[in-house]
């Protein structure tokens, strides 16, 4: 297993319910650092640009338009395996599909407004990391 980061998000329904300190504290528990974060309200140009891989899915306009809807915080995790070990601590998409523990069953209100976001991959991770931050913004 290698040091990694990935792009995580917390998306507007969990900033509207105050659950930043919580959702953090179960990323540190699990030994991801968070090395860098910020709390941004999107434009739907910058939504759309950071889902640009979904915008043939159905989804997708209900998806860009909730992203702004309220503020997120975008935030760089970094630790053993990050990626996979933070889709694990999220949890599937859907939280109705969610395991007992994660984020999304916990948390999670819809698939739409499902909490957090995470990143699926390494190159997906590179991509994210850099559309919100500079080089000089993650702090490890
Ligand atoms: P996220 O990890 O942010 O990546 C894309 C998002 O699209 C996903 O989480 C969901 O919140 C959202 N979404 C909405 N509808 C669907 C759907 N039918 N299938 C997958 N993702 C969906």
């Amino acid at each position: 297993m290698a040091e990694e980061r990935t792009l995580s998000i917390l998306k507007p329904d969990a900033t509207r319910r105050g659950l930043t300190g919580t959702i953090n504290a179960q990323f540190e528990e699990a030994g991801l650092r968070i090395i860098a974060q910020k709390r941004l309200r999107l434009t739907l140009k910058q939504a759309q640009g950071f889902y640009a891989v979904h915008a043939e899915r159905a989804f997708y306009d209900d998806l860009c338009a909730y992203m702004t809807s309220g503020p997120v915080v975008v935030q760089v995790l970094e630790g053993e395996d990050a990626i996979a070990k933070n889709r694990e601590i999220m949890g599937a998409t859907n939280p109705k599909n969610a395991a007992e523990g994660t984020i999304r069953a916990k948390h999670g209100e819809s698939v739409e407004a499902n909490s957090v976001h995470g990143s699926d991959a390494p190159e997906t991770a590179a991509f994210e990391i850099a559309y919100f931050f500079s080089a000089i913004e993650l702090v490890g």
